[in-house]
């Protein structure tokens, strides 16, 4: 059942597609955040089908970043180590929050910034496991996590490869698993995070459209593509693609004993 304002929205959509005007649907959801107006989201029939920028900025100001996230993202940027985008850290939150996750590990602590979005959604006693090879971008992590008041035993932060020190992390220990440091070796970070996930916990793996559609080396292209393709079909896995941002591929692991 449609409301008698969304009929008359419809049927003001159609009239101006037969007349061939532009079509403005501008501010329908109202929201304010912070004290900030929400970017309001305008579409045209004109609007190319590749533009849809303009729902990139919806999804990221309509959970906007305080002032501790924008700082540590701000660190990020000038250390080079790219930051997840707002978009994909509230859906790293949200997942966190879902599986009420009581343990996690991050592969890419970078400044922190998807440090902070996972310690948000996850239950209050929880740990953060956060693994990154630069001792540089490790400390803007933990200035970042000490900015936000994150007690000394919610998080522990391990410099060193991914590879290296995931096999030292407990089977089934972890709820959530993120990676994000580069699509190469993904199909080891694939089985590593099936060994350390419960049942019903997540992989998630960061930068998937940033590689895809705007660089990335040739290596990185070809993991990729066989990763992709492998979680698509992997019995273990339930996929799917969240396209926010730099995009993220989680995959929920089945019981299948
Ligand atoms: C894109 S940044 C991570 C950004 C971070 N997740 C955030 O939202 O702030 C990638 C990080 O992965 C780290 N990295 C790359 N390859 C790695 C590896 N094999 N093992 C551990 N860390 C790695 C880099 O040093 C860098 O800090």
């Amino acid at each position: 059942m449609y409301s008698a304002r969304a009929v008359r929205d419809r049927r003001a959509e159609s009239a101006a597609r037969r007349s061939g005007q532009a079509l403005r649907i501008r501010g329908r959801f109202g929201f304010r955040q912070g004290g900030a107006a929400l970017t309001s989201l305008l579409v045209t029939p004109e609007t190319p089908a590749a533009d849809l920028s303009v729902v990139q900025d919806f999804v990221a100001d309509y959970l906007a970043e305080d002032e501790v996230l924008a700082a540590a993202r701000a660190r990020g940027v000038a250390l080079g180590c790219e930051p997840i985008s707002p978009g994909s850290g509230a859906a790293l939150r949200f997942l966190a929050s879902s599986l009420r996750a009581r343990a996690v590990v991050e592969v890419g602590s970078g400044a922190g910034v998807s440090g902070l979005w996972l310690l948000r959604g996850m239950l209050g006693e929880g740990v953060l496991t956060s693994i990154d090879f630069d001792p540089e971008n490790q400390r803007a992590a933990r200035k970042a996590l000490a900015e936000a008041g994150v007690a000394a035993g919610r998080a522990r932060l391990i410099t060193g490869r991914g590879l290296d020190v995931l096999p030292r992390l407990t089977d089934g220990g972890y709820d959530l698993v993120f990676v994000e440091s580069g699509w190469v070796d993904y199909a080891s970070y694939l089985e590593e995070g099936l060994r350390l996930l419960r049942d019903g916990g997540v992989l998630a793996f960061g930068n998937l459209l940033r590689i895809a559609a705007a660089g990335g080396t040739q290596e990185e292209h070809a993991g990729l593509r066989q990763l992709t393709e492998v979680i698509r079909v992997d019995p273990r896995l339930v996929p799917f693609l969240l396209p926010f941002g730099e995009g993220l591929l989680i995959a929920a692991k089945r019981d299948v004993q």
